[in-house]
This record gives C-alpha cells, sequence and structure tokens, in this order.
C-alpha cells in the first residue's frame, strides 16, 4: 500500500487501501506525541507553510504541533496579517510564497475549490485545510482513526451524522471515507439542510431519535451560520430543540455509542454539555488525534518520492527516534 498523491484536496476519491493507509501512518506517527521528548528530525530542513483565510483554533494549531514535532520550520500566515488586506489576490498570494520554495502549504479558505485551484497552478505540495463547504480531509481522518481506535474496525459500523449536512465540510469528507471503507451513513438534520440529493450518500431522517437509534457512532456537526445565506430554520432555539444531542436521545443508540464533534462546539445548540463531557464522548481523543494525522499527512506529501510501500513508510518514524531512546533501545 501506499500514498502516492501530491495534495490532500479531498478524500472523496481516495481508495480503500489509500484511506487505510493514511490511517496505519497516522497511528504509527502517535507515539511520538507520548514520548517526554516529543520532537523527531523526520522533516528537518523542510519547511511548511500555512496559510489560513478563515479562523482556526484546532486544525492550524495542531499542523503546527505536527511539523514541529518533525522538526519542519513552520510559517503561519493568516488573511487578516497578511498582504491579503491589501488586496492581493490568493493566487498571487500563494505564488509568492511557493517563489520561497516551502515543502507544502497547507491552506484553509471559505471557497470551496480554493486549493484544487491551487493545486493546478503552482509548483508545491497544497493540504487542504477545510474549503467552505466542501471538505476537511483530514478532520475526517482524524475522526476516522478515532471511530476505527475505539471500534476496532470501520466496516459494518452505523455511522449518524447531525446537523447541518448541507453547509459541512466535515460530513462531505466523512461521508467519502465511511462509505468507501464500508461503514453505513445515516443523515439527520432539519430537511432544509438535507437536500433530496444527499439521499445518494445514506439513510436520511428529520427525527432526531428515529437517526441515532442503534447508531454505533454519533458525528454531532456545528451549525455553519456563516454560510447559510438565508434562514434554513426559524431560530437556533427552535434548531436546538429538536437537533441537539440530549442524552435522552443518546440512549437510544448502541450501549457502546461513541459521540464525536469537529469543535468548535455550541453547547446547547448542537449538543447538550452532559453529553460533550460525558463517557460516550470521545471529542478530546479526536484533538489529539488530528496531530498523528497531520504527521502522517505532512511526512507522506513532503516525502513522497521516498515512500512506496507501507514497510518504507514505518522506516522513517522508527528511525527517527531522538538518539538517546535509539541508544537505550539497543542496551535494552
Ligand atoms: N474542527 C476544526 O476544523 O476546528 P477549527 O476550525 O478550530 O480548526
Amino acid at each position: 500500500m501506499s500514498f502516492s498523491h501530491r495534495h490532500l484536496l479531498g478524500l472523496e476519491n481516495l481508495s480503500r487501501d489509500e484511506l487505510t493507509f493514511l490511517l496505519d501512518t497516522a497511528a504509527s506517527f502517535k507515539e511520538i506525541s507520548e514520548r517526554d521528548i516529543k520532537k523527531v528530525p523526520t522533516l528537518r530542513g523542510k519547511t511548511v507553510v500555512s496559510l489560513f483565510y478563515e479562523a482556526s483554533t484546532r486544525t492550524r494549531t495542531s499542523f503546527e504541533i505536527a511539523a514541529k514535532r518533525m522538526s519542519a520550520d513552520f510559517i503561519s500566515l493568516s488573511s487578516s496579517t497578511s498582504s491579503a488586506t491589501k488586496g492581493e489576490t490568493l493566487l498571487d498570494t500563494a505564488r509568492n510564497l511557493a517563489a520561497m520554495r516551502p515543502d507544502a502549504i497547507i491552506l484553509r479558505h471559505s471557497a470551496s475549490g480554493a486549493p484544487h485551484f491551487l493545486a493546478a497552478r503552482i509548483d508545491c505540495p497544497i493540504v487542504n485545510a477545510g474549503d467552505g463547504s466542501h471538505e476537511h480531509p483530514t478532520q475526517a481522518l482524524l475522526d476516522l482513526l478515532t471511530i476505527r481506535e475505539r471500534k476496532g474496525r470501520l466496516e459494518g459500523l452505523t455511522v449518524a451524522i447531525v446537523g447541518d449536512i448541507l453547509h459541512s465540510r466535515v460530513a462531505r469528507s466523512n461521508i467519502f471515507a465511511l462509505r468507501t471503507l464500508g461503514a453505513t451513513v445515516r443523515l439527520i438534520g432539519p430537511p432544509t439542510l438535507l437536500p433530496p440529493e444527499l439521499k445518494a450518500w445514506g439513510e436520511t431522517t428529520s427525527d432526531l431519535h428515529e437517526g441515532v437509534r442503534d447508531a454505533d457512532v454519533i458525528m454531532m456537526l456545528r451549525l455553519q451560520l456563516e454560510r447559510q445565506g438565508k434562514n434554513f430554520f426559524p431560530t437556533v432555539d427552535e434548531y436546538s430543540r429538536y437537533f441537539c444531542l440530549t442524552q435522552r436521545a443518546v440512549a437510544g443508540a448502541s450501549p457502546e455509542v461513541i459521540i464525536l464533534h469537529p469543535g468548535p462546539m455550541n453547547r446547547g445548540v448542537e449538543i447538550a454539555s452532559d453529553v460533550a463531557d460525558g463517557p460516550d464522548s470521545v471529542i478530546m481523543g479526536q484533538v489529539t488525534n488530528g496531530i498523528a494525522v497531520r504527521m502522517a499527512v505532512l511526512f507522506l506529501l513532503v516525502n513522497r518520492a521516498k515512500v512506496h510501500s507501507s514497510s518504507e513508510a514505518e522506516a522513517p518514524v522508527a528511525e527517527t527516534r531522538p538518539p538517546a531512546a535509539r541508544l537505550r533501545r539497543r542496551a535494552g
């Protein structure tokens, strides 16, 4: 198995083997973050640039931590502090950054397709960190890794995805990958956020209790109010009355259900606090897994020419232990 793509723009067109390889590579990176000294030389001498045109806490920070844990130099730009404020276009900004010869550019943008637009025009690997309502591939990969860890598999699981399906890039990336990996997807939300064409992707319902019944996994979504050009429901209060995940709704799911939310959470709107912080929640585990997933993605894209098999992909992790750890292992 291998991952030979130059960019990571989405999960829609990735095969089962490619998704599994990405998850396996991420799993192999996890132990680095458990070490006392969380740094390996895997990407020493490489430069990663992040370019965020939308706000972010988790994605931007975890890409930075991931790059730095592999010893890459990490340069972070946001649209509010870049020359975008002076009218520079996305393409001109990216061309100028590419002229400085980074080894990867991470892009978050409100326009669906923005990373694909750049990937076709600049000579540098592009990682999609969320494009409009289109895809958020690293979020879905960390979701999949979290589910696989807790459930031991993805195939055969029933995953209920609840909320603003229409505008959610997290939902889209997860739907594509979950279906490829053999899970059954149920989509739950108000009819206005659940257009009929989504039936092609999974069962749909506007009844939260029916939708989560016997589900193995419940994935809550944030209301994407910033992407909703018109009123899709009367009030946020009304939305929460029907679609906020409460303990009562969770009681109808599988007894071993796990609950995910990509963050940021609107407590009391999408998810009740006692559910978000309760024993079935794996939300903080998702955040932890975000580091390993982003390490894997950067590693595979930046080292693309060197990585052609899973055995070679495992080697850099093992080889890049800090010298003291290597010596201790040899001595042991
Ligand atoms: N899940 C997610 O993308 O969070 P941020 O917007 O904080 O990056």
